[in-house]
């Protein structure tokens, strides 16, 4: 059966809001081990996710779902879109791609933090600290903008779901059932994933460290 959303996009949604939740709660409950782990699994997923926005099954990519601001503004306003149109309506492409910056940022700015007491993130060393402090600003507030966007697309799923009674939770679950084209493998974005956090490894592995003075 042709599907919406591959089966790759559907995992990367569920594994992303498991490991955004264990970023929070082991950074509040100050375990930043878990922290750490689960913020490279954040920046592993987002980073493919990205790539399969170019590579993936038709509805993943951002050429499916990106429209016009021209065609987001007649949406807002109300004018229906294609209504037989399968994927992401017009706003909801656009909020596809701030919570992917969003996450990503947040990532990234968290390999250069530090909590100046007992842990560093890996490439806290590689940068002068006027660069890291002001990285370390922006995964503080960073996660506010990003909390702000996943408690709206949350609301807007919820509004989609229960007011105007379109199912988009069932199809991030299973699939859905349009007849679309073909989905692409998951091999290859898993494929994608390992080369990706293969990188990201040695890049930790090369990471300046800090100096010693005895
Ligand atoms: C940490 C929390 C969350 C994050 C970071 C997040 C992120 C995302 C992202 C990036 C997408 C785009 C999917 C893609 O094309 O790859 C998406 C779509 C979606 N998310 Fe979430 N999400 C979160 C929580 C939730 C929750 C709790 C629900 C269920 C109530 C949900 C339901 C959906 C649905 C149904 C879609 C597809 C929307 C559509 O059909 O256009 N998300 N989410
Ligand atoms: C999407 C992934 C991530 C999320 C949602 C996240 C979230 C947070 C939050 C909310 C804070 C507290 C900010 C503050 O009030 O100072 C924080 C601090 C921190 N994060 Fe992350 N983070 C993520 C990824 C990472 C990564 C990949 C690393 C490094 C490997 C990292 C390292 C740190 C460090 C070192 C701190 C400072 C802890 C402290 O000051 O006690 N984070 N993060």
């Amino acid at each position: 059966m042709a599907v919406t959303w591959d089966s790759w996009t559907r995992l990367t949604h569920w594994l992303l809001v498991l490991a955004v939740l264990l970023c929070w709660i082991s950074y509040e409950e100050d375990y930043l081990q878990v922290h750490q782990y689960s913020g490279y699994l954040v920046l592993v997923l987002v980073v493919t996710r990205i790539l399969w926005g170019f590579v993936g099954s038709i509805h993943s990519r951002f050429s499916d779902f990106v429209a016009s601001p021209r065609v987001v503004f007649h949406y807002l306003r109300g004018r229906k879109h294609n209504a037989s149109q399968v994927g992401h309506n017009p706003a909801g492409g656009w909020s596809v791609l701030v919570l992917l910056l969003l996450l990503l940022l947040q990532a990234t700015t968290g390999l250069f933090n530090s909590d100046d007491l007992m842990f560093d993130g890996p490439f806290h060393h590689a940068l002068d600290s006027s660069w890291t402090d002001r990285f370390g600003a922006m995964h503080e507030w960073i996660f506010w903008v990003l909390s702000g966007f996943i408690g709206l697309h949350i609301v807007a799923v919820l509004f989609h779901q229960w007011v105007k009674r379109e199912d988009l939770i069932g199809p991030m679950v299973h699939g859905g059932s349009h007849g679309v084209r073909s989905p692409r493998p998951i091999w290859l974005a898993l494929l994608m994933a390992i080369v990706i956090g293969f990188g990201l490894y040695v890049a930790i592995q090369y990471a300046p460290k800090p100096q010693v003075f005895w």
